[in-house]
């Protein structure tokens, strides 16, 4: 039997971008299942730090992706994941092409069969239009000024309570927007038939209308 074809909506972007809450609305706006990538890679980077491992060394990081609670610790979304800490333990165990190959079969299948039965399939991420999905219907590169991203990002760990300053989220972020873009295994880019959509100075629902409106004209709804 031939596999079933779910419409697919890749959203990319650098870390605090919007892209994870468009992604979220645009799967409900829909009836999508929503995978967001990033909590595969913040899980493997957690296990790596849980057990005192080295997120750069590469066997470490591999064995991680291969240890079967990585997908239930993902998707389970515990806050602990979105810690910085756990950021930068992701994206360096996010450059191991070993550590990618181990979590491409689950994003591959979540796109041909969305959980729930649902109609299509919304992922975010880095990688979303150029490797996982490239024949996804709509793709979107979302992105912002270093600066508008690190104010967001500021302000969510501030209400989270972690201990942090605009200046070290700001030099943190573009450090790992520099490893995330400068890796050789699938680097974080837009696609070249991706959208570009700037919500620097974009309400949260000014940036998610501009996304549904790029989506619909996909979808020729
Ligand atoms: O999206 P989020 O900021 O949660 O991702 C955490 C890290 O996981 C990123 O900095 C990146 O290194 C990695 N990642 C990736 N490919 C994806 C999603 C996330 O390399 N598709």
């Amino acid at each position: 039997m031939a596999p079933r074809s779910s419409p697919i909506i890749a959203i990319d972007g650098p870390a605090a971008s919007g892209k994870g809450t468009i992604a979220k609305r645009l799967a409900a706006h829909f009836g999508f299942a929503h995978l967001d990538t990033g909590l595969l890679y913040r899980a493997v980077g957690l296990i790596v730090l849980n057990t005192f491992g080295d997120p750069a060394d590469a066997s470490t990081a591999e064995k991680a992706a291969h240890d079967v609670g990585v997908i239930p610790k993902a998707m389970a979304d515990p806050s602990i994941l979105r810690e910085d800490r756990i950021s930068v333990a992701a994206s360096k165990v996010a450059a191991h092409p070993g550590v990618r190959a181990a979590l491409l079969k689950f994003q591959r299948d979540f796109c041909t069969h969305p959980p729930g039965g649902e109609a299509g399939a919304v992922l975010d991420g880095r990688d979303i239009g150029t490797v996982i999905a490239p024949t996804a219907i709509a793709k979107i590169y979302v992105t912002a000024s270093d600066e508008a991203r690190a104010q967001r990002r500021f302000k969510e760990l501030q209400g989270r309570g972690e201990n942090v300053t605009y200046a070290s989220v700001l030099a943190d972020m573009k450090e790992r927007d520099a490893r995330d873009a400068s890796r050789a295994a699938a680097p974080a880019k837009p696609a070249r038939d991706a959208v570009i959509l700037d919500t620097t100075t974009m309400t949260a629902d000014q940036a998610f209308a501009e996304a549904v409106r790029i989506v619909e004209q996909k979808l020729n709804v």
